[in-house]
């Protein structure tokens, strides 16, 4: 699976991305953000394994390499290697971190237990040199390292150093080789991208060519190559991932393309009208908007394990998808909007950490129904994919759209699934969104939903006693939904929802706040 992946995704960037930016993941936490760092300066940027060879990364042919951090130290047992080979390729490099410590220790530096270790920000000196050009001679830097490069590699000149690492970044000009101990790629580190800038266009001379419209227009023609004169089908959730690869698709076929909707009924308000709204009208694209609720809420009827939702809706999703492509006839292609995350989680880079997403929406469909799959998504990152959406002018609703789960409201409501919770959650959700929105705090949460957990309490309105629903808060942040906080919304916000909720919707009254994070609870509540 890993190995399978990892050549398709070589395959694709071979022929079109050429010469990426090589980073070498030897296993940091890091990794992934500096392939991030790097596109953010145009750059077109891939994550591979460590383990890759020295022939094999010639044939890649990268415009430059990135060594990544790593463990701790390059003497613990196991430590992850490259092959030596990769330094006299005469590629442009640049060692991070542990990344640094393997390049001194492999071309004859030394790297030692000083006794001093750094973690976090370090003031930080440097001279004349290619990496630091136009940067202040004294800068905050992000450092994490027990171990310290104490001789730079054999020809190699320190550029800059700390009060406890005197050789925090080196340089070989003439085998265009450099180091530097603190991670250029964090926030942390104020300067960071301008280093990142100084090696990409400064060193390897790269020019910044990689923008929105540059991946659509090599998105566009990949797909014609894949599609030829081919049927394809999508199926779209709203969700920007799908919208953005359905009108990447369209783009480059045209009509060849469907797009189905299935309509499960558990959308939030107001959603399933705007896909309708931007697909079939804004953008003219051909769409079966297909209305399934009556046979999703049937299908949910008397469940209430979370697990046993999950499968029901995956699984009706299927069976109605499958009676819609069928009517249509043999359509031999199905899009999806695989992202760059989901090739690295699934270990597709052969990557250290390899972990596996649980959920996928459109989950088993391509298997069923023996389908090729087309992905045009497949090499963004997720904030790559907004900015390609706006560019091919998505409007900003959808750009923007939290996260939503393919079950959608079906999994808010903590219990059965019945038509009158579907409503109170649904305008409860409503209210929400728009105070959140109201207050600017929409692109500053990770998520921001109700919930609906299916327990009556006792309150009192008017004069009289109620018995009825609450309603839960549930508002995160995040960076990448592995780990997520509890949101601190202000409490003047808080009172505004919370009175607005038992105000308007008649079924509630009373509004609790989630305050834990993940781990150890997760985002949503099934
Ligand atoms: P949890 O609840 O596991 O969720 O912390 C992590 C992130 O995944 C989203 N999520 C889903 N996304 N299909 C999806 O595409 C699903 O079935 C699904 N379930 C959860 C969740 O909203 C959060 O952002």
């Amino acid at each position: 699976m890993v190995e399978a992946a990892a050549l398709h995704l070589s395959e694709v960037s071979d022929r079109l991305e050429e010469r990426p930016v090589l980073v070498l993941d030897l296993g940091g936490q890091y990794s992934q953000l500096i392939a991030r760092r790097v596109r953010e300066c145009r750059v077109f940027s891939e994550l591979v394994g460590h383990r890759i060879t020295a022939d094999e990364l010639r044939a890649r042919d990268p415009s430059a390499l990135i060594l990544s951090g790593g463990p701790a130290s390059v003497y613990a047992a196991g430590a992850p290697r490259v092959d030596p080979g990769i330094f006299e390729l005469g590629i442009p490099t640049l060692g991070i971190c542990y990344g640094m410590q393997l390049m001194a220790q492999e071309l004859g530096g030394r790297v030692d237990r000083t006794g001093v270790s750094e973690f976090g920000r370090t003031a930080l000196r440097a001279g004349k040199s290619e990496l630091f050009r136009g940067l202040p001679r004294e800068q905050t830097t992000w450092m994490s390292h027990r171990d310290s490069v104490v001789a730079p590699p054999a020809g190699a000149r320190v550029v800059a150093g700390s009060d406890s690492t005197p050789i925090a970044a080196f340089e070989d000009p003439a085998r265009s080789l450099y180091g530097v101990q603190f991670h250029p790629e964090v926030v942390h580190t104020p300067h960071g991208m301008e280093l990142l800038r100084n090696f990409l266009h400064g060193v390897a001379g790269i020019p910044p060519t990689w923008t929105p419209a540059a991946v659509i227009e090599e998105a566009i023609e990949r797909i014609r190559t894949q599609v030829g004169e081919r049927r394809i089908l999508c199926a779209l959730s709203g969700g920007v991932d799908s919208s953005v690869a359905a009108l990447l698709v369209h783009r480059a076929v045209g009509e060849q393309l469907t797009c189905v909707f299935v309509d499960h009924g558990f959308m939030r308000a107001g959603e399933a009208a705007q896909v309708v709204e931007t697909f079939e009208g804004h953008f003219g694209m051909p769409l079966l908007h297909i209305e399934a609720q009556e046979r999703f809420l049937a299908r949910l009827e008397g469940v209430e394990d979370p697990e046993e939702k999950r499968r029901r809706v995956g699984e009706e999703f299927i069976r109605v998808f499958e009676e819609e492509a069928r009517r249509l006839g043999r359509v031999p292609l199905l899009v999806q909007g695989t992202l760059y995350s989901d090739v690295i989680e699934s270990g597709g880079t052969d990557g250290v950490a390899a972990k596996i997403k649980s959920h996928h929406n459109v989950g088993g469909l391509p298997e069923r129904m023996e389908m090729e799959l087309v992905e045009p998504l497949r090499l963004l990152f997720k904030d790559e994919v907004r900015r390609v959406g706006a560019e091919l002018g998505l409007p900003e609703a959808m750009v923007w759209r939290q996260p939503f789960p393919g079950p959608g409201l079906a999994i808010r409501i903590i219990g059965e699934v019945t038509p009158e919770r579907l409503e109170i959650l649904r305008s409860g959700d409503a209210v929400l969104q728009e105070e959140i929105r109201r207050a600017g705090l929409e692109r500053e949460l990770w998520q921001a939903f109700a919930v609906l957990p299916a327990i009556r309490s006792v309150g009192v309105q008017g004069d009289e006693r109620t018995y009825a629903y609450p309603l839960v808060i549930r508002a995160v942040t995040s960076e990448d939904a592995m780990t997520a906080d509890w949101a601190r919304l202000p409490y003047d916000l808080l009172e505004t929802i919370s009175s607005r909720i038992v105000n308007e919707i008649p079924g509630v009254n009373r509004v609790v706040l989630d305050i834990t994070s993940k781990p150890p609870s997760t985002i949503e509540w099934e």
